[in-house]
């Protein structure tokens, strides 16, 4: 059958809502956006966890540091998952992730920020973990059978993160003045970038007319920024705390909050690699990496040793 007609078919299937599965024919451009877009976001789950990870000592209670500690575990899960999903695509977990190492792929911009007090922690899982849940249950509805599968199960536990995120920033913005203000700074450093988290406007994102063409992101990144915004303002209004946007807005026609401008500037600025964190990021997972290997090392020996086949972290 002629390439054409192959392409044809395969847009017949995407469009009837068909799942296409790893074994299945499709476009080298298909599996090229899907490695693309599955391996990155098993490097964001990965980095993310080395902001929230600065905390664990220092949370203020036995019950945060616990529920920090199941989110940083569930965090490495949600990786470890995303990197098995982007094997049935033909890659290993060893080159996709020596890409971001040599900085030849990105990872979710918004961790290049650090976590400057423990309200961070309540405006990460509040803010990050619900544009993602937001961005993942969009995800869920894709193309891609083993990358919809795995946002399914990932948003179970998104859910978590998210409400115990709010639950630290509600109880510090009802706490005494100064927590309030901890409450608030969190808020005014992690709105902007919360909000760019979710992709550039669909003016200016290059890659959302094939990903959207083949169902890879059934919305586009403006519709799902618009629904995280609408979602979370009246969450700040209740936790008694002020979006740091005085150009803020409801549109009662719309239905909507309209912000002012967004720092698009900022975004590139620190997905270019220029942001206040960047190099501490990979310079911790490059250290990880090397220190880690003795563990694959000691596997492969006992695996040989058992006579299994050569053991590689794609198993
Ligand atoms: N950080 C870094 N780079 C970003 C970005 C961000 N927040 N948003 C977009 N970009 C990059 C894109 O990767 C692309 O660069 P590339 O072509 O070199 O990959 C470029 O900016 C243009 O963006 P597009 O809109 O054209 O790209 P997409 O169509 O892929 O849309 C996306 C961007 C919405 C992030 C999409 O890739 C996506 O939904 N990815 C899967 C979800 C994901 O990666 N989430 C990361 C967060 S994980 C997380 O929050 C963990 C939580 O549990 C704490």
């Amino acid at each position: 059958m002629e390439e054409q007609e192959k392409l044809a078919r395969f847009q017949e299937r995407i469009d009837s809502g068909q799942k296409i599965e790893p074994k299945d024919w499709m476009p080298e451009r298909y599996r090229k956006q899907l490695t693309r877009m599955i391996s990155q976001h098993a490097h964001s789950e990965i980095v993310g966890m080395l902001p929230e990870g600065n905390w664990i000592t220092r949370a203020p209670s036995l019950r945060r540091k616990v529920a920090l500690l199941a989110k940083v575990q569930d965090e490495a899960g949600h990786g470890l998952y995303l990197y098995s999903a982007v094997e049935t695509l033909g890659v290993t977990r060893e080159d996709v992730i020596n890409e971001y190492l040599e900085g030849r792929a990105k990872y979710s911009s918004i961790f290049n920020y650090p976590t400057l007090t423990w309200a961070d922690i309540g405006a990460i899982g509040w803010l990050v973990d619900g544009a993602a849940i937001i961005n993942q249950t969009m995800l869920a509805r894709g193309s891609y059978g083993p990358y919809s599968r795995a946002m399914v199960r990932i948003c179970k536990e998104e859910s978590f993160h998210n409400r115990q995120g709010y639950e630290i920033i509600y109880t510090l913005a009802q706490g005494t003045p100064e927590q309030k203000q901890m409450a608030q700074d969190a808020l005014n450093r992690w709105w902007q970038p919360a909000i760019q988290m979710v992709g550039p406007p669909d003016d200016n994102s290059p890659n959302s007319a094939e990903t959207m063409r083949w169902q890879i992101k059934v919305e586009s990144n403006d519709v799902i920024r618009q629904r995280f915004i609408d979602r979370t303002v009246p969450q700040a209004h209740a936790a008694g705390l002020t979006i740091p946007d005085d150009q803020l807005k409801f549109n009662e026609e719309t239905g909507h909050w309209e912000t002012g401008p967004i720092d698009w500037d900022e975004f590139w600025r620190v997905v270019k690699g220029n942001g206040p964190c960047n190099r501490q990021r990979i310079q911790d997972r490059i250290n990880a990496e090397r220190e880690g290997q003795w563990v694959l090392d000691a596997a492969a020996a006992y695996a040989k040793k058992q006579g299994k086949k050569q053991l590689t972290l794609t198993e």
